[in-house]
Order: structure tokens, then C-alpha cells, then sequence
């Protein structure tokens, strides 16, 4: 075991752990956005940054990489480690402002501004839908490529990869394109509507919710499937899989067209 500090509380930890392990366990709540449990940790996002040591010689790490060592002192909301996190999300959002996923988390965060110029990419180079496809899919369909400017996630050769199972799980753990966010606008690039339980944006847009997550199918009650949308202002059931005992033989309708649909679709030959 070993020994450390963590918001002042003493704790033994299993050798190996990391400090966002830890901060886990214990309920100490640190935002993440290129973590997940089932995938090899990264370090990418650097959103999940603490502050370890103590007096003057102090420093941020990230957290999901860290790993515990013997009488370490860790704090995970100090005022420094906060203001990074902050700084860190409006760089994020900067680079795309549509995904829900960061919208979400700056409302969370009291972000309310971001200073940076945004450039509405699709992407933040997270990297979850490359580890997602080689360690959970055993597939290595796609993959970073190039630096700087020009990085971008693609297929070896920029063609469709007759690796790729077209399972879609680069798209199911992807933040950027997974939800996407109506909100914000050139004027202002923070939304957080449906976070703060308002009235989210995409209802002045499109009053059906007729987004592109498949949300027009929403008779439930006469075809026994229908979508939900991440805004607690809609009701209606969690789209049924198509070989679902729960869906009415009996329907006509067709299955939501996510794959024709604004939004979705990305680098890697899924559609
Ligand atoms: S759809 Fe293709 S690229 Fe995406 S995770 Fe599955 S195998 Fe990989
Ligand atoms: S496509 Fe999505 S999951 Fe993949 S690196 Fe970009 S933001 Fe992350
Ligand atoms: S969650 Fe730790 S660096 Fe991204």
C-alpha cells in the first residue's frame, strides 16, 4: 500500500493506482474528458489536473496518469487548479463549441466567458475514439496523423479501412460528436442551456426536436420505441435497438436515419 494525502484525508492506496483512482474512490469529484475506465489513460485533455506537494514547491499534474507515490499530497480544488481546469475548457471549447459534452461542463464549472478565438473544428483530439477502436474493438481502424496545424484522426492512408467493423464505437465514446450542442454562436460561444435546466436553444431552432439524434421518432405510445433527448424538457423512452424485443412488431415506422443525418459521421469510414 501506499501512503498519501488527498484533500487532507489520509489514505492508503493500492500500489499502481493513479490519483484520479483515488479521488474515485474516495468520491472526490475531478472533471475528466479523455479518461475512461475501460481504455488506457492518456493525459491528453489535461482537464483533470491537481495540484501536489506542499509550501512553495507545488506543482499541477494530471491526474489520470499520476500515479500514487509514498507520502504524496494531492489537493483537487484549489484556486490554481481550478483557474487551469477553467483555462483548459475554454481551450477546449474554442476548438468546438458544438459539442454538448463541453457545454455541459463549462456550465458545471461557472465557466462564463472564453477568450480564445473559436475555430469550430469537429474535433479535440482527445484521442478516446483511437484507443476506443485498437483496445476495445481490437480493430486499429484509425489513428492520429500529422502535427501542429494540420493533426487530425483518419484512416491509414486517408482511405476507408478495411479494418473498421463498423461497429461505431469510435462515435459512441467520442465528446465532439456523440451530442451536439445548438447553443452557442459566433456571438457567443457558451451555451449550457440544457445543464442549467432552461429551455434549450435547439427548441427555438427546430420545435419538434427534430435533431439529428433521431429525435422525430418520439410515438412511443403507438410504436413502442421512440428517442430522448439529453434536455430533461422532452419525455419520451431511450431508443429501442432495432432487434429489441421491446419494439412493436407491428411498426411501420423506420429506425431513426442517424446515418443520413447533419452531424453524424466522422474521419474514420463509419458512414
Ligand atoms: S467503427 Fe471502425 S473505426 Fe470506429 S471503432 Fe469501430 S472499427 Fe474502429
Ligand atoms: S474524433 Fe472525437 S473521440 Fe476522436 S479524437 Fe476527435 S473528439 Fe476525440
Ligand atoms: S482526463 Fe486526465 S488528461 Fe484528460
Amino acid at each position: 500500500m501506499t501512503h498519501i494525502t488527498i484533500d487532507g484525508i489520509d489514505f492508503d492506496a493500492s500500489k499502481g493506482s493513479t490519483i484520479l483512482d483515488v479521488a474515485k474512490f474516495l468520491g472526490l469529484e475531478i472533471p475528466t474528458l479523455c479518461y475512461d475506465e475501460g481504455l488506457s489513460a492518456w493525459g491528453g485533455c489535461r482537464l483533470c489536473l491537481v495540484e501536489i506537494g506542499t509550501g512553495k514547491r507545488t506543482r499541477l499534474v494530471s491526474s489520470c496518469t499520476y500515479p500514487v507515490e509514498e507520502g504524496l499530497v494531492v489537493r483537487t480544488a484549489t484556486k490554481r487548479v481550478i483557474d487551469a481546469r477553467k483555462m483548459v475548457l475554454e481551450l477546449l471549447i474554442a476548438q468546438c463549441p458544438t459539442s454538448k459534452t463541453l457545454q455541459d461542463m463549462a456550465a458545471k464549472m461557472g465557466l462564463d466567458k472564453v477568450r480564445f478565438k473559436p475555430k469550430w473544428e469537429d474535433c479535440i483530439y482527445c484521442g478516446l475514439c483511437v484507443r476506443m477502436c485498437e483496445e476495445q474493438m481490437n480493430a486499429k481502424a484509425i489513428g492520429f496523423a500529422n502535427r501542429g496545424e494540420k493533426l487530425k484522426i483518419t484512416t491509414p492512408f486517408n482511405i476507408n479501412s478495411e479494418d473498421c467493423r463498423k461497429c461505431g464505437a469510435c462515435i459512441y465514446i467520442c465528446p465532439a460528436c456523440t451530442l451536439r450542442c445548438d447553443g452557442p454562436n459566433p456571438e457567443n460561444v457558451l451555451c449550457g442551456r440544457c445543464y442549467n435546466d432552461l429551455q434549450p436553444t435547439c427548441l427555438d431552432v427546430s420545435d419538434d426536436y427534430n435533431c439529428w439524434m433521431g429525435l422525430k421518432y418520439l410515438n412511443v405510445e403507438s410504436t413502442g420505441f421512440g428517442a430522448v433527448c439529453p434536455s430533461p424538457h422532452i419525455e419520451a423512452s431511450f431508443i429501442t435497438p432495432p432487434n429489441s424485443s421491446r419494439r412493436s412488431k407491428s411498426s411501420s415506422l423506420p429506425l431513426p436515419d442517424i446515418q443520413n443525418a447533419p452531424g453524424y459521421g466522422c474521419e474514420n469510414g463509419v458512414r
